[in-house]
Parts: structure tokens; sequence; C-alpha cells
């Protein structure tokens, strides 16, 4: 069986598994109004750790979604264990179980860009109450990328496409957002630089998912100034 980038993060519980880590994400949320009666839904939660943060902060209807079952059940075990009311989902993020007009909020961590991105644009539009609110924080290529380059950044990661920054701006617009708004970006490479070191825990090994991890970390520092990422806030 061939495994993927994300089965290696699931199998070493990685969490905060996107630039800038968890330390972003609280920066992002500090600086938003969500109150206890916001519908809030965390798109790609991998194994909860922002979803847990939202209802243990803010007391709001936390819904957690990804399609990774080994995700889920991490995710699941964790609200369980800390007796938090967060909605779990298996579904893919390009056809969400929600109705229409149904969130106030949204964040989605390093998971858009795994996803066929209009597709997943499009159905966040669909599922926020006009006014709401989504942030987004998503790779970005730091202008063309040479072909042989793209091409083995894709297949690592499985990816539909790699959008520039402008690309995104358009898709957002595309679908109907009104405010576009970069709260941040940067190279992968100059934020891997800047990030605090991450405690240290004893995980269990596995040859496979080592390597996965390898190859990430690989193209990480080979190709960190062509990829970047940007942390996008729109409004419905
Ligand atoms: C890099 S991880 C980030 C996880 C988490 N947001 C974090 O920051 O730690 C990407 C996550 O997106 C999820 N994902 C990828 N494609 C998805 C899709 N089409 N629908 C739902 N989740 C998806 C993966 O399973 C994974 O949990």
């Amino acid at each position: 069986m061939i495994h993927s980038y994300q089965d290696a993060l699931a199998f070493y519980e990685l969490e905060g598994a996107h630039p800038g880590g968890f330390e972003l994400t609280r920066h992002l949320l500090r600086n938003e109004e969500i109150n206890e009666y916001d519908n809030v839904l965390e798109a790609g939660c991998g194994i909860g750790q922002t979803s847990q943060y939202l209802a243990e902060t803010y007391g709001c209807q936390v819904h957690a979604l990804d399609n990774h079952p080994e995700m889920v059940k991490q995710a699941t075990k964790r609200f369980q264990l800390g007796n938090l009311p967060v909605n779990v989902y298996m579904s893919s993020i390009e056809e969400m179980p929600f109705p229409n007009n149904y969130f106030d909020f949204i964040i989605a961590e390093s998971s858009t860009s795994f996803t066929n991105i209009q597709t997943s644009i499009r159905e966040y539009y669909r599922v926020l109450k006009p006014g709401g609110t989504l942030i987004s924080i998503d790779m970005t290529a730091e202008g063309i990328l040479p072909e042989e380059q793209r091409k083995e950044i894709m297949n690592f990661y499985n990816l539909k496409s790699i959008l520039t920054q402008p690309e995104w701006i358009s898709a957002f617009d595309k679908e109907g957002f009104a405010q576009v708004k970069i709260l941040k970006s940067n190279t992968v490479l100059e934020e891997l630089k800047n990030s605090k070191a991450t405690e240290s825990r004893i995980l269990p090994s596995n040859e496979d998912y080592n390597r996965i991890l390898e190859e990430h970390y690989r193209i990480t520092l080979t190709y960190g100034n062509s990829l970047g990422f940007g942390v996008f806030r729109v409004m419905k």
C-alpha cells in the first residue's frame, strides 16, 4: 500500500501542521469576534487541535470536518477525552454535509490546497452566512514554478494545483467573496527559520512514514523559497 503525506501526519499525530503552526492559529483567532452562539467550522481539522481550542476558548458551536479516517478517529478521541461538544464529520471539503448559509466563521488551515480549490471555495461560500468570515491558510507558488519542480511537489502532496497569491485572490473573487484580505504571507523557508522549535516527543517508528516525512522536509528545504503561504481572510 502506498502511503500519503496525510497518512504520515495522522500516524505521528502531528498537529499544527500548517505554516506558522498553532502559534499563528491563536494569533489569528485572537483578532476574531467569536461568541458562544456562533456556528464555526474547521475544514480539514486533522487531529482537531484548533477545534479543541475554539470550543474551549469561545464555547462556540464547533464542527470539525476531515476526509481522512485516521484524522477523524484521532480528533473524535481528543474531543471525547476533553469532554468537548464538538461535532465531527468525515467528509470532503468539496462537498460538505451542511445547509446553505449555516456558518458564521470557517477556518481552514493548510487543507484547501489539497483539494480542488475552486470547488472548495464555492462550498465555503455556500455554507457561510452572509457577512460570515473565512480564514484560509494556503500554500502559494512564489511566481512561476519550473515544470519539473511543480510536478515533483504536486506528486508528493497529491495536489491538483498550486496557485500564486493573485490566483487565490481571483478564485475567491470568482465565487463572490466581497473582501479578500491577506493577513500574512511568507515563503515556507523564511517561516521555518522564524518558527520556534516544537516540543519533541518519543514517537513510534515506522520506516515508511519516516521516509515520507523526510521527503516532506527535503522538499521544504529544497523548494522553500519557491513555495510560500498566504493567510486569506475573506467575507461573504
Ligand atoms: C496538512 S494537514 C493540516 C491539518 C490541520 N488543519 C492542521 O493544521 O494541523 C491537511 C488536512 O486536510 C485534510 N484534507 C485534505 N483534503 C481534504 C478534503 N478534500 N476534505 C477534507 N479534508 C481534507 C487532510 O486529511 C489533513 O487532515
